[in-house]
């Protein structure tokens, strides 16, 4: 049927059809203003941001606009333990019979315990017998306080080069004085705007550590902000509050803190090793290519690299990650508390708290659910133990061969290989998800760790 041919004149039929689609539009546009009026007026009710401000870093100020949130994050106080991880600051020398050899001549062979919840950072850092005993830098305190104060403070002003500024200055201090400058675990004001409650990231060494990474070569599928930012080809940075998605967010907010990292020699300025890639040979690369080490050996003589806890780096080359899962998803899950959801700021193990941490996904009863992260906790720590004791073996071999006056270069070879092993042996172990995060590739580590420890001794058998 054509316009022409109907009874009506085409133009009327126009006429009519504008009219309608006004007269629609009309009537959206006064119920989306009806329900954001609505919205605003419950949100009013809800959100009172006006008292807050970048230096509200008492969680008392935010309790009043978000008791919920509030009372959950108090919660990060409580002590759990669960079979391969907890929050009881167990003495792992203790557990682990190997940990005092393959640290020997280091801090961590003389302090080393379970991490705790959130509420414990600052105090378990000036608890430890390696802040007791040797000199630490403020480095050390991007990640253990609430401490964009003391950045700003010490950089003269709010904006992006003063924080930067103050960061690298408050590094640079002795741990004791830095300290001085802050007085609270992580809090509301670290992951949120005063203004807006919107998630957001603070941390500069995460900040420039993931614009090292945007520029790197390393495929990122599970960031796809950062495979668009590259696509764009702008002249500015990537920048995680502007570019990156609400549910990468939720990953990044953890990954502020949740990652490998080193002190620059002299300066101390804390940096993220990520210019290559976040996977464990790729982070390896770039610490040989600026030849660094965390400390010598003081059995085998090998230049040693310590790893800590890269959740960040493991998560990415796991499944959940491929998916789009993110730590909050299982670390924050929602709650429902009467007409409203609430994201659990009780951050602790999934595993004691499976219903909402795991079964929104995955519709298999607890047992089940439970039964298959302990078969890959269990295979992982098997594996993890071999791991060690070939290290243990290297080690033996390297020191017997130092005493027996073995030629320069051979050990040399070797204590190579001791680094490469006990590097990828400790990227697992100080993981704290024994395997969980990324089965696999924590398997193909270890496996590395094992073969690479072995060609060690097999570097000192040898007749020349
Ligand atoms: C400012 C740095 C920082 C940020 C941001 C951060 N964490 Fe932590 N997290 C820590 C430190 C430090 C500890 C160990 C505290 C201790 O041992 O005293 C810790 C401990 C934990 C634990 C162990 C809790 C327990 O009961 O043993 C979990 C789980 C955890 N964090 C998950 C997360 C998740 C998920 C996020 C993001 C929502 C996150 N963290 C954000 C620094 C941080
Ligand atoms: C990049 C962020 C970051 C920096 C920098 C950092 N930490 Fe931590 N620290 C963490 C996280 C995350 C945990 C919890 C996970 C774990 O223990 O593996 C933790 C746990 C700890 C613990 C409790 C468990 C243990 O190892 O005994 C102590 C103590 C500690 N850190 C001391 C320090 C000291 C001292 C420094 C400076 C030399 C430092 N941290 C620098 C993030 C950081
Ligand atoms: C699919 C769910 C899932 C995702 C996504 C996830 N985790 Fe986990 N995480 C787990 C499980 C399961 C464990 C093992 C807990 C246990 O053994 O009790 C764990 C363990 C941990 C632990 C040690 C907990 C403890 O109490 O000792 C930390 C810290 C942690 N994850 C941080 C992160 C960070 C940071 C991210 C994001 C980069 C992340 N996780 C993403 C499920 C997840
Ligand atoms: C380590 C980071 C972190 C800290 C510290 C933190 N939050 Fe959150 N918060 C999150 C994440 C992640 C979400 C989920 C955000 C999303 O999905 O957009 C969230 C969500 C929220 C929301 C939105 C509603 C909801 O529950 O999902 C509010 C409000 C909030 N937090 C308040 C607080 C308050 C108040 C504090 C301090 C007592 C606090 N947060 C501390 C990470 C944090
Ligand atoms: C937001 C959804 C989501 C949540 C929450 C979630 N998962 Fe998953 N999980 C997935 C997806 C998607 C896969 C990939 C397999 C697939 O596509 O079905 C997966 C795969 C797995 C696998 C097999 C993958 C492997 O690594 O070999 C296990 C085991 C698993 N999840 C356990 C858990 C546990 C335990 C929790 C809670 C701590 C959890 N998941 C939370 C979505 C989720």
């Amino acid at each position: 049927m054509s316009f022409a041919s109907s009874r009506w004149p085409a133009r009327l039929i126009y006429l009519g059809v504008l009219l309608v689609t006004a007269s629609a539009a009309a009537a959206a546009t006064y119920l989306l203003t009806n329900i954001q009026d609505r919205q605003h007026e419950a949100l009013s009710h809800y959100f009172k941001l006006e008292d807050l401000s970048e230096d509200s870093v008492d969680p008392k100020l935010w309790q009043k606009n978000f008791p919920r949130q509030y009372d959950s994050y108090l919660r990060t106080a409580d002590m759990v333990r669960a079979k391969h991880a907890g929050s009881d600051a167990i003495d792992k020398l203790a557990e682990d019979k190997y940990l005092k050899h393959l640290f020997a001549g280091y801090a961590f062979s003389i302090d080393y315990r379970e991490k705790r919840g959130h509420a414990y950072m600052l105090l378990d850092q000036e608890n430890t017998e390696r802040v007791k005993q040797k000199k630490q830098p403020g480095a050390c305190l991007h990640c253990h306080a609430s401490v964009l104060p003391a950045y700003r403070e010490k950089g003269g002003g709010d904006s992006w080069a003063q924080v930067q500024k103050g960061f690298a200055e408050v590094c640079a201090m002795e741990w004791k004085d830095a300290h001085a400058l802050v007085s609270h675990p992580v809090t509301c004001v670290d992951c949120h705007d005063p203004k807006t409650a919107q998630l957001r990231v603070t941390r500069p060494a995460f900040i420039l550590g993931i614009q090292a990474l945007a520029k790197s070569d390393d495929k990122v599928p599970h960031l796809p902000s950062v495979e668009r930012w590259r696509q764009g080809k702008r002249a500015q940075p990537y920048d995680p509050n502007q570019d990156a998605t609400r549910q990468e967010m939720r990953t990044l907010a953890c990954a502020q803190c949740h990652v490998e990292y080193y002190f620059q020699p002299k300066t101390n300025l804390l940096i993220y090793p990520w210019f290559r890639g976040l996977k464990a040979e790729q982070i390896e690369s770039y610490y040989d290519e600026i030849d660094f080490k965390d400390w010598t050996h003081k059995d085998s003589g090998a230049p040693m690299l310590k790893a800590q806890h890269p959740e960040f780096e493991m998560w990415s080359q796991g499944i959940h990650a491929r998916s789009g899962v993110s730590c909050a998803d299982c670390h924050m899950p929602y709650k429902r508390e009467g007409a409203v959801k609430v994201s659990d700021h009780h951050v602790r193990s999934p595993l004691l708290n499976l219903a909402r941490a795991c079964q929104t996904c995955h519709h298999y009863d607890e047992k089940e659910i439970k039964g298959r992260v302990e078969t890959i906790q269990n295979l992982t720590r098997a594996l993890l133990e071999r791991s060690e004791v070939a290290v243990k073996d290297l080690i033996d071999s390297l020191r017997a061969a130092r005493s027996q006056g073995m030629p320069a270069a051979r050990l040399k070879t070797a204590q190579a290989l001791h680094r490469k092993a006990q590097w990828r042996l400790d990227f697992v172990m100080a993981e704290n998800s024994m395997g969980f995060h990324a089965p696999q590739e924590a398997a193909r580590i270890l496996a590395e760790a094992v073969d690479f420890a072995r060609q060690g001794q097999v570097v000192l058998l040898k007749k020349d």
